[in-house]
């Protein structure tokens, strides 16, 4: 018996428009649900019950989850009517918790693809005797990130969320977002308030004189909160660069649902996933992207390293390039849409509308 809590209650606003009708842990990645990816993971990992701390589009994991059975494991929903930021929230959730103070509890970011030992993180914990172990991992850029330097023994010095000014940048070691507390220091967050747990208890907790392990792991982990890095994570499990127990097809250079229609003469390549009720007609080129559920590209089209919404369409010989296209949007024949647009859902844009390069007709 091991029991997690899973933080799910974010607006997954830097993926807009995405998120307007879907909350980004169940946005699909390489075909299914990113959560049914790191539900997967911790089920082979030994936990068996997941308080899910829900909040912006709550009822939604519920319908996807149930009671939890398909997947092995219980689930138990709890909602914050107002959200009550991530150390609010485990507080809130731990009230539906059954093990004892001294037991681990398992916290998860829910946005999070990782090659992550769950099971040598948790058992590394126990052994350690610590409060709390963090998950670290080293990024190129740390900036967006909670930053966590520890000593020679992985003690964590300090927790600096997202530092603003250069001289912050001290270490690329960051809070990968999983953690293992003892049950007893989430009793200690205070109850009924928004708490950060990155702002507040972390930092807190060091000024106490509690031990906080750092645990970095150099295997795979990226963080599935902006565009560019949604379809990163979509490919590289499609090609097979992190693994999943829930991919649904073998890897490759693209995943088609069952359900889906690709052409024969379309070319899909950089590990795309075409998602059941999707149709990419002849001449199509899709690379390294995500192609949601009844979306449509036309005839020619190109779609590089892009989103395409639920039921939307990219019409023919329409490029789009590492942008994203909300759902039910529809993009005529001939546009150009260039890196880092976002097309709000239901947005109607007609034939030739919007070019980078002069139409050849005017030429
Ligand atoms: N229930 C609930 N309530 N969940 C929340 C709330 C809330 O008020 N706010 C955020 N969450 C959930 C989000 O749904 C997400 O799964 C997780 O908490 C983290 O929120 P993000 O919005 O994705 O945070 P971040 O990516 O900017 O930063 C966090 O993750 C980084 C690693 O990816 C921090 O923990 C950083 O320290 C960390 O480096
Ligand atoms: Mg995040």
């Amino acid at each position: 018996m091991s029991e997690a809590i899973l933080l799910v209650g974010g607006k997954g606003t830097r993926l807009h428009p995405l998120c307007t009708f879907t909350p980004k842990p169940l946005l699909l990645v390489a075909g299914v649900p990113l959560l049914t990816h790191q539900l997967a993971r911790a089920a082979a990992a030994g936990v068996t019950r997941i308080v899910f701390a829900t909040s912006y589009l709550a009822e939604l994991f519920e319908r996807e989850y149930g009671d939890g059975a398909g997947l092995g494991l219980e689930l138990v929903y709890v909602t914050e009517t107002e959200p009550l930021g991530t150390g609010g929230a485990i507080r809130n959730a731990a009230r539906h918790l059954t093990c004892g103070p001294d037991e681990p509890v398992l916290v998860f970011n829910g946005d999070i693809l990782s090659g992550l030992d769950i099971r040598g993180l948790r058992d590394g914990h126990v052994a350690s005797g610590a409060d709390v172990t963090l998950h670290l991992t080293r990024v190129a850029d740390p900036r967006a990130y909670g930053l966590v330097p520890t000593d020679e023994h992985g003690r964590v010095m300090t927790f600096l969320e997202k530092p603003e000014r250069p001289e912050e940048i001290v270490t690329d070691q960051i809070n990968a977002g999983c953690y293992v507390f003892t049950r007893s220091v989430i009793d200690t967050i205070p109850e009924g308030r928004v708490v950060s747990v990155e702002r507040e208890t972390f930092p807190g907790l060091l000024a106490s004189g509690a031990l906080l392990r750092g645990v970095v792991d150099e295997t795979y982990w990226l963080d599935l909160g902006t565009p560019s890095a949604f379809v990163t994570g979509s490919a590289d499990l499609v090609r097979g660069h992190v693994s999943s127990p829930a991919l649904p097809g073998p890897t490759g250079d693209a995943l088609i649902l069952p359900g889906a229609r690709v052409d024969p003469l379309a070319v899909l390549t950089g590990g795309t996933a075409v998602c059941d009720g999707a149709v990419v007609e002849a001449g199509a080129v899709v690379e390294g992207s995500v192609v949601l559920p009844g979306a449509r590209i036309g005839r020619g089209a190109l779609v590089q390293r892009s989103v395409v919404g639920r039921d939307a369409v990219v019409g023919e010989c329409t490029s789009v390039v590492e942008a994203v296209v909300g759902d039910h949007a529809h993009l005529g024949p001939h546009n150009e849409v260039p890196a880092g647009v976002r097309v709000d859902c239901g947005v109607h844009l007609p034939e030739r509308a919007v070019r980078v390069s002069v139409p050849t007709h005017l030429g």
